[in-house]
């Protein structure tokens, strides 16, 4: 069996000494945990993370890398200096980052690009709004997300990590129910059939309100490899607790 992948998104919140207790919890506590489990600090945390993570079965994240190699790009981060701070994962084309940066499919596509150049797992985020939902559009928006990103990067595509969002389900306290979120999983692992015979070896998890109640139903689902967890990831017990659901 496929051991699944636990994504704490923390977004912009922590402080130094939240950081360290969240942490030295979690580590504590999931030791002899079967999940992969990744933690995605902000940018400026991630030096912090990497020295309470030494010794730990915990990896690395980022929550996002600039689609440029170097230069003159004031607040941008590269993939290289992630790499050059041992992060082994990197979120790319979070919504929040699509709707409040202007990120589109194609500079999503070059920013995988860049992640996999420098040995870093992107994990590439796809979902619907709401209005989308309504008007019946999930699968062609989350297939027109991922084909731009498998035109850009071809083969390489076995290399990438998915999380499937759906927007109204972010931060909301709604949760896409385990039946619809398999099917638009598995529309996604159709799609990367198509384009690679690894297709699946590679993680499709779940983001969106993913809690310790509805984690179990959700990560029993066959194309469901795992969660990316926003708010419930900032609690070490909900944490955890979600991580025990995943094995
Ligand atoms: P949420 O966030 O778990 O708080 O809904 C998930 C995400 O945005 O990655």
């Amino acid at each position: 069996m496929k051991k699944k992948l636990i994504v704490a998104n923390w977004k912009m919140n922590g402080t130094l000494a939240s950081n360290e207790l969240l942490l030295k919890s979690v580590i504590a506590s999931s030791e002899k945990s079967d999940a992969n489990i990744i933690i995605c600090p902000p940018s400026i945390y991630i030096p912090q993370v990497k020295e309470l993570l030494v010794n730990s079965f915990i990896s690395l994240g980022a929550q996002d890398v600039s689609a440029h190699e170097f230069g003159a790009y004031t607040g941008e981060i590269s993939a290289s200096m992630l790499r050059d701070l041992a992060v082994n994962y990197v979120i790319v084309g979070h919504s929040e980052r699509r709707k409040n940066h202007g990120e589109t499919d194609v500079a999503v596509a070059l920013k995988v690009k860049r992640a996999l150049a420098a040995g870093i797992t992107p994990i590439v985020c796809v979902g619907e709004t709401q209005e989308q939902r309504e008007a019946e559009e999930t699968i062609s928006v989350v297939k027109r997300q991922l084909a731009a990103v498998i035109q850009e990067n071809g083969d390489c595509i076995s290399e990438v990590a998915f999380a499937y969002e759906p927007l109204w389900a972010i931060g909301t306290g709604k949760t896409a129910t385990p039946e619809m979120a398999q099917e638009v999983h598995s529309a996604l692992r159709l799609q990367l059939q198509a384009a690679t015979s690894k297709a699946d070896s590679i993680p499709i998890l779940y983001g969106g309100s993913m809690n310790a109640n509805n984690a179990t139903l959700l990560l029993m689902q066959k194309d469901i490899d795992g969660g990316l967890i926003g708010g419930a990831s900032l609690k070490s017990e909900e944490f955890l607790s979600i991580i025990k659901s995943s094995f």
